[in-house]
């Protein structure tokens, strides 16, 4: 079916015009005016923003974490996705067994993802070992389409420096980006056994068991391992502090290239207090809710171009798998869900409340992250040929956000009970129609898995 969206204001990362967009085939045939014709679908835009379906290349829709799975699969997790916005992930792969080749996981997730997804998806590689099999493989696999890898620095696949260095080397070697979780594990498992063995357990500890320093000091090392690697390309995930964005800034300055940011909504819009509450285990995420002087910084940071992305982490766990946790904040799963509320909570927040522009908006929650992981300009973009992966915005419009309402399996939102100003009125994937009028219109397995590719 031919679908022409009329009457819209077009927002793109760096222009806002009127224009009506002719969708055909999956694709955008046309940006223009005039377009006429039978077997036109008309979709009336006036008054309303319409933007390239937005990319979250953070997740963990499917995802085992010792005992625990997360809540979602990989329909419900993109069906949330969806109905968000978001019509592109790119999922962080699970852990596999220890020593396991790197295409195990991958094997793992295609099946997974296979007959299940509705929004089109891209994988990471996760790397919990390194060896010369590891390397080598991570060559085969970006020839698969998948050009980036994942790596931690803490938990317990958590790499060592010299580990890191060689991945980053063969990354750069392979035009890959390799993306970081940056915390110093030997300082938080420190501070973890302290506190737990003081009993000191309440959720507030998770957050004093993971300074803002832990940070700074992971991202600041691994940034220098990157020059190392001759300037490989970094993507720092969840950034969540004022000093570990200084630290991303500082290396910039001294000229090192190939840096990229990202930061998640929870960080910008909840704060540590939230483990003071009740529910305070619900907020349990590594790293923690930080100051409100960190958001300021990271608000600040988007702003002006040092953060590049906001992704979601969206890693939801059950209630009742959180309560386990509940007298020690060292057996909590690590995670919160997020992936339907980022598009308009960031919009509201954002756009709304005038700490982003609309193609800052734009930029950071679909183009830039579709550009840093090779898939500009499939997606992330409003142009003739990419796929018509398509949001349309109301922004005299209100959404609340209430579990009810949403559309993953998640039994709580870190952001239950508030309205935000927006809504989301229509989404287009590939020039479906998968969401309208608060209804999920999508159906199962239709979602594709997108081969990407990074020319750096
Ligand atoms: O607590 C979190 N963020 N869990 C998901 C895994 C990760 O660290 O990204
Ligand atoms: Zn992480
Ligand atoms: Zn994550």
């Amino acid at each position: 079916m031919k679908i022409v969206i009329q009457n819209g204001t077009i927002v793109t990362d760096h222009d806002i015009y009127k224009a009506d967009i002719l969708v055909e085939k999956g694709k955008i045939a046309a940006i223009g005016n005039n377009f006429t014709g039978e077997q036109i679908k008309k979709i009336d835009a006036a008054g309303k923003y319409v933007m390239p379906g937005a990319v979250d290349v953070h997740t963990h829709i499917d995802l085992q974490a010792g005992s625990y799975h997360t809540s979602d699969n990989f329909f419900t997790g993109t069906r949330a996705a969806l109905c968000g916005g978001t019509t592109t992930i790119v999922e962080h792969l699970a852990f596999g067994p220890k020593n396991c080749p790197l295409q195990y996981q991958i094997d793992k997730y295609k099946v997974a993802a296979k007959d299940n997804a509705v929004s089109d998806y891209g994988l990471h590689g996760v790397i919990q070992h390194v060896d010369a099999d590891v390397l080598r493989d991570m060559g085969k696999i970006v020839a698969k389409g998948i050009p980036s890898f994942k790596i931690y620095m803490t938990y317990d696949f958590a790499l060592t420096d010299a580990e890191i260095l060689r991945v980053l080397k063969r990354g750069r070697e392979l035009h890959a980006v390799v993306a970081v979780h940056c915390e110093n594990d030997s300082i938080i498992n420190y501070l973890r056994s302290k506190f737990v063995a003081e009993n000191k357990k309440t959720p507030y500890y998770h957050a004093l068991s993971r300074p803002a320093e832990c940070e700074a000091e992971a991202v600041a090392r691994v940034l220098r391992l990157a020059h190392m690697a001759g300037d490989a390309p970094i993507y720092i995930v969840h950034l969540s502090t004022a000093r570990g964005l200084a630290a991303v800034r500082a290396a910039r300055a001294e000229g090192q290239k190939n840096i990229y940011a990202e930061t998640c909504p929870q960080y910008l819009l909840l704060d540590e207090k939230c483990y003071n509450k009740n529910d305070g285990i619900k907020y349990i995420m590594s790293p923690p809710l930080r100051s409100a002087a960190d958001q300021t910084a990271l608000w600040a940071g988007l702003a002006d171009g040092s953060i590049n992305t906001v992704a979601t982490d969206h890693c939801p766990f059950s209630t009742a798998d959180k309560l386990h946790g509940k007298d020690d904040f060292s057996q909590c799963p690590n995670g919160a869900p997020g992936i339907e509320e980022r598009v308009m909570a960031m919009f509201s927040a954002g756009v709304v409340e005038k700490k982003m522009t609309l193609n800052k908006f734009v930029e950071t929650l679909c183009t830039s992250p579709a550009c840093i992981y090779g898939l500009y300009p499939r997606k992330g973009v409003l142009l003739p040929g990419s796929d018509a992966d398509i949001m349309i915005i109301d922004g005299a419009g209100e959404e609340y956000f209430h579990i009810d309402n949403l559309h993953g399996l998640a039994d709580y939102s870190l952001y239950e009970g508030k309205k935000v100003k927006g809504r989301m009125d229509t989404v287009i994937r590939r020039g479906e129609i998968v969401y309208t009028d608060g209804k999920f219109l999508g159906r199962k397995g239709t979602g594709l898995f997108i081969e990407r590719r990074i020319g750096l």
